[in-house]
């Protein structure tokens, strides 16, 4: 059989996939009976009893005290910030290879925003430079388990500790990711989770705040809850022991936005739960196979924790592996992934792209008062820090990252043939320097 490379004509190693080795969430009658319960029962879809039920059992799925739906996660991660105290003035630490939502909502709240670099194993933020961020205005860290790698809790939680620091744990791609024998969304003071379609937990558009304090919780509360502060046809119980400050803006929520979780998503939600841990094993069987795959050949190395660190992965939300051209003799990322891709192996350069690169960063003035926001309130001029400069890890990560298929079921054969593909496209490094050379002249 020839085995020339499909990307130069040849024949793919792997047809088309089956859509069951992928499909997320897995959605039964189970799951559909639930929701259209809701749908058909009159001004059920507002109510909060199913909800409520959900945070329950949410919160003791992640071993927390305090659970709270929210619409999305970005609601969640606003109401998470102002519970922390973040206010017009104050500075937030934050990965730049993150989704937006991560630090965004802190502008609304007026506070300015710098950039720590990463830790290029974890991809999470390195404690180090964030140490180095840290300025008298700093306010709270904002750390993302990316890729559903759990950040370095213990090191960020000394650091916060030591400093007065808030911890804002943002857990949207870590659903049942553990760090020793606690989940990830109870290591911060306060996390949050999107729940939005695309992610390891995945019902819809929703979100979930988890905390250990009931103070933060009365907060979020307070921030987009109305419904909850008050006895309402919406909410017919009162939410605990309410903080004095809070108690005389009962009725309107201090953030000027609702946050509530549709009941919809909360009755997905709960099947999902029950079914999720059992559907994690098979997940992780799976993405720990194909990782175990990229890992035969020097010029990759799965993102993943190394086995018995106690850390692990949850729904493996994004995988990600890590190229290195200079062990596959200077064949781009661009023409390697392109020869998996022809080959039928999913594989994309690229992760969240920087944030500290984007002018919603650097220029917007939301308060329009004629300086962006960033500094309005009289910050040093953030310039020189979140810049390419003062954050390397983060600027070569993003020129060597790809993401892989997230296999949701274990497929021996399937994934033996993604061995074959790679051992394939590895062995012919002439033909892919060919080819490249022809594609950057063209
Ligand atoms: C790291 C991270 N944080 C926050 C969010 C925001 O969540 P949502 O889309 O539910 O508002 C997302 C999701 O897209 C995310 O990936």
């Amino acid at each position: 059989m020839s085995n020339r490379l499909a990307l130069c004509g040849g024949k793919p190693v792997i047809e088309a996939l089956d859509k069951e080795l992928t499909r997320w969430p897995i959605i039964t009658e189970e799951d559909v009976a639930a929701v259209s319960d809701v749908v058909r029962c009159d001004g059920k879809a507002s109510a909060t009893d199913i909800t409520r039920a959900f945070e329950s059992e949410w919160a003791s799925y992640n071993g927390v005290r305090f659970a709270l739906g929210v619409c999305n996660g970005t609601a969640g991660l606003a109401e998470a910030l102002w519970a922390l105290g973040v206010g017009a003035g104050d500075e937030v630490i934050s990965p730049s290879l993150t989704y937006w939502a991560t630090c965004a909502p802190a502008l609304q709240l007026g506070a300015s925003i710098r950039f720590a670099d990463i830790d290029p194993v974890s991809l999470c933020l390195d404690v180090a430079d964030v140490e180095r961020k840290l300025s008298p205005k700093t306010k709270v860290i904002c750390a993302v388990n990316y890729a559903g790698y759990p950040a370095d809790w213990d090191g960020l939680r000394a650091l916060a500790s030591s400093r007065g620091i808030g911890l804002l744990e943002d857990n949207s791609h870590g659903h049942g990711s553990m760090y020793g024998s606690r989940m990830c969304g109870s290591l911060g003071d306060i996390a949050v989770a999107s729940m939005m379609s695309s992610k390891g937990f995945a019902i819809g558009e929703a979100g979930m705040v988890t905390t250990d304090r009931e103070d933060l919780y009365q907060r979020c509360i307070a921030y987009g809850h109305y419904e909850r502060t008050f006895a309402s046809k919406y909410s017919d119980a009162l939410e605990g022991e309410r903080l004095p400050e809070l108690v005389p803006f009962s009725g309107i929520p201090i953030g000027g936005c609702k946050h509530r979780m549709n009941q919809m998503c909360s009755a997905l939600g709960r099947v999902q739960l029950k079914h999720y841990p059992e559907r994690l094993q098979e997940v992780d069987r799976a993405m720990n196979a194909l990782c175990d795959i990229l890992d035969s050949v020097p010029c990759i190395r799965s993102h993943r924790p190394p086995a018995g660190s106690g850390l692990t992965k949850g729904a493996w939300y994004f995988p990600l592996a890590r190229y290195d051209s200079s062990k596959l003799g200077g064949v781009s990322l661009a023409t390697f992934s392109a020869a998996l891709r022809a080959e039928g192996f999913g594989a994309y350069p690229g992760a969240n792209a920087p944030l500290h690169r984007h002018p919603y960063f650097r220029d917007l003035d939301y308060f329009r008062q004629g300086t962006p926001t960033v500094r309005v309130f009289g910050q040093e001029s953030l310039d020189d820090v979140n810049c390419d400069a003062m954050l390397p890890e983060t600027v070569k990560t993003i020129g060597t990252i790809f993401r892989i298929t997230r296999f949701t079921r274990y497929d021996k054969a399937v994934l033996e043939k993604h061995r074959v593909a790679l051992e394939k496209v590895v062995s012919q490094v002439d033909a892919l320097l060919d080819w490249q050379k022809n594609s950057n002249s063209k």
